[in-house]
C-alpha cells in the first residue's frame, strides 16, 4: 500500500498490541486519519493512549466489530482505505472457560469487518487494504525440534486458535472469492508495557512485586517464542506498506524461552529492582495444574519477512524484559486500575478455586 494520506481503520486499539500500532501510525504518518474501534471489554483500555489523543490525525469509535450496522456506518462516516485489524479475544485460559465469546468476536467480528470492506471497496480495490494480525497459535503444537513456515498446515488446538484459524480462513477465502485485497501475518508470543496482567509475563511482575505465588503451569517445561511488542508493531508497519497482497507472513524474533527459565530470569531482574536478596522473589514460584490442551511449543520461522521486506527485531530479549519491568514498576496506577474490577473474579476462578 502507498503511503499517500489515507484514511485507516485499526480495530482493537484500545488492547495491549493495538495500542503500539496506533501510537506508531498516528506518529509516523501524521498525513494518515487513524481511526480506533474498540468495544474496551476488560481488555481494551484509552489509558494507553492517553498519549496520542491529543493528536489531530487521531480518533476513537467506541463499538463492537459483531455490530455490522456499526462498522458500516463507519465505513460511510470515513471512507476507510485500509483497515488494520487486531480486535480480538486474545487470552487461552479464557477461551476454555468462555469459548463462544471467541468465536463470536473473532470468527463472526473479522466477517463483519471483511463484508463492510468489500461492500465499501468493490466498485475501485485499488490502494485498498485489509490486514488482519493473527497468531503462530493457529499452527498448533511442535515437539522439540522444527520451526513453523508459512507453508505450515493450520492445526488449532485451543478455542482461541481455532476462532483465529477460523479468522483466517475467512480472510483468505474473500480474497479469492472476491479479490478483496488482504494481508495477513502470524506472530509469536508479545510482551512489553500495556499487557495485561493475564498474561504469563505481566502476571509474574505483577505477583513477584505483591509477593504472591507464581503459578507456573505443569512443570514449566512448555516453549513460547517472544517478541517485543513495539517490534511486531514495527512489523506489521513493514508489511502493510511492502508486503504482497493475498500473502502472508510469519513475524518473530527466533528467541525461544521455555516457561520456567523466565520466570526465574522475572525473579532475578525483580530482586535487583526491589533490592531482595539474590532469590527471594524465586521463593514464590508454585506449579500448579497444568492448563487443558497445553500446547508445547512454539517456534516461528520469520525468513520470509526477514528476506523479502529485510525486516529485523530491535531488541534481545534480557534487553526488552528489563525496560519492560521498568514502565511496569514505573507505572503501577495503570496496574492498579486494570486490575480492579472483574480481575480478581477472573483472577479467583483460574487460580484459586481449581
Ligand atoms: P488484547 O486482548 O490486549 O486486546 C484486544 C482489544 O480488542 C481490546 O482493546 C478489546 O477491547 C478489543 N475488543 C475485543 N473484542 C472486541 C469486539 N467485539 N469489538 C471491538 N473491539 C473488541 O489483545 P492483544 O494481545 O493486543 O492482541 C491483539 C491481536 O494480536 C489479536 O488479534 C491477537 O490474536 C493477535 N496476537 C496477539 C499476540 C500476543 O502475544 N498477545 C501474538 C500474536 C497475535
Ligand atoms: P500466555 O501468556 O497465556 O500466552 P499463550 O498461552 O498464548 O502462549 O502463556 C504463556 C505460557 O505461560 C503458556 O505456556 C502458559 C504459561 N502460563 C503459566 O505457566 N502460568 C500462568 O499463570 C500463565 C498465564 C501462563
Amino acid at each position: 500500500m502507498t503511503t499517500q494520506n489515507k484514511k485507516i481503520l485499526i480495530t482493537g486499539g484500545a488492547g495491549f498490541i493495538g495500542s503500539h500500532v496506533v501510537r506508531l501510525f498516528v506518529k509516523k504518518y501524521p498525513h494518515y486519519l487513524i481511526v480506533n474501534l474498540d468495544a474496551l471489554t476488560y481488555a481494551g483500555n484509552l489509558e494507553n493512549l492517553k498519549d496520542i489523543e491529543p493528536q489531530p490525525n487521531y480518533l476513537f469509535e467506541k463499538g463492537d466489530i459483531t455490530d455490522e450496522a456499526r462498522v458500516d456506518e463507519l465505513f460511510h462516516k470515513y471512507r476507510f482505505d485500509g483497515v488494520i485489524h487486531l480486535a480480538a479475544e486474545s487470552h487461552v485460559d479464557r477461551s476454555i472457560l468462555d469459548p463462544l465469546a471467541f468465536v463470536r468476536t473473532n470468527v463472526l467480528g473479522t466477517a463483519c469487518l471483511l463484508k463492510s470492506s468489500l461492500a465499501h471497496w468493490k466498485d475501485n480495490m485499488n490502494d485498498k487494504l485489509f490486514y488482519h494480525v493473527s497468531t503462530d497459535e493457529v499452527y498448533g503444537s511442535l515437539g522439540a525440534t522444527g520451526f513453523f513456515t508459512e507453508e505450515t498446515p493450520y492445526d488449532p488446538r485451543s478455542p482461541y486458535s481455532a476462532s483465529k484459524a477460523s479468522s483466517d480462513h475467512l480472510v483468505m477465502a474473500w480474497h479469492h472469492t472476491y479479490r478483496l485485497p488482504v494481508m495477513l501475518s502470524n506472530c509469536s508470543n508479545n510482551y512489553g508495557s500495556h499487557h495485561f496482567p493475564e498474561k504469563l509475563i505481566p502476571l509474574m511482575i505483577n505477583n513477584i512485586l505483591n509477593d504472591r505465588p507464581l503459578p507456573v503451569y505443569g512443570k514449566g517445561e512448555n516453549v513460547r517464542d517472544w517478541l517485543y511488542v513495539e517490534d511486531h508493531a514495527s512489523a506489521i508497519d513493514t508489511i502493510f506498506h511492502r508486503g504482497r497482497t493475498g500473502e502472508k507472513y510469519n513475524i518473530g524474533g527466533f528467541n525461544e524461552w521455555k516457561n520456567i527459565d523466565i520466570v526465574y530470569l522475572l525473579c532475578s531482574i525483580m530482586d535487583k529492582h526491589l533490592g531482595r536478596p539474590d532469590g527471594a522473589s524465586a521463593k514464590l514460584i508454585t506449579f500448579v495444574k497444568d492448563r487443558p490442551g497445553h500446547d508445547l511449543r512454539y517456534a516461528i520461522d520469520a525468513t520470509k519477512l526477514n528476506k523479502e521486506l529485510g525486516w529485523r527485531p530491535s531488541l534481545q530479549f534480557e534487553e526488552g524484559l528489563e525496560k519492560t519491568v521498568t514502565w511496569y514498576l514505573e507505572n503501577q496506577d495503570w496496574v492498579k486500575h486494570v486490575t480492579s474490577g472483574d480481575y480478581q473474579k477472573y483472577y479467583d476462578r483460574q487460580y484459586i478455586k481449581r
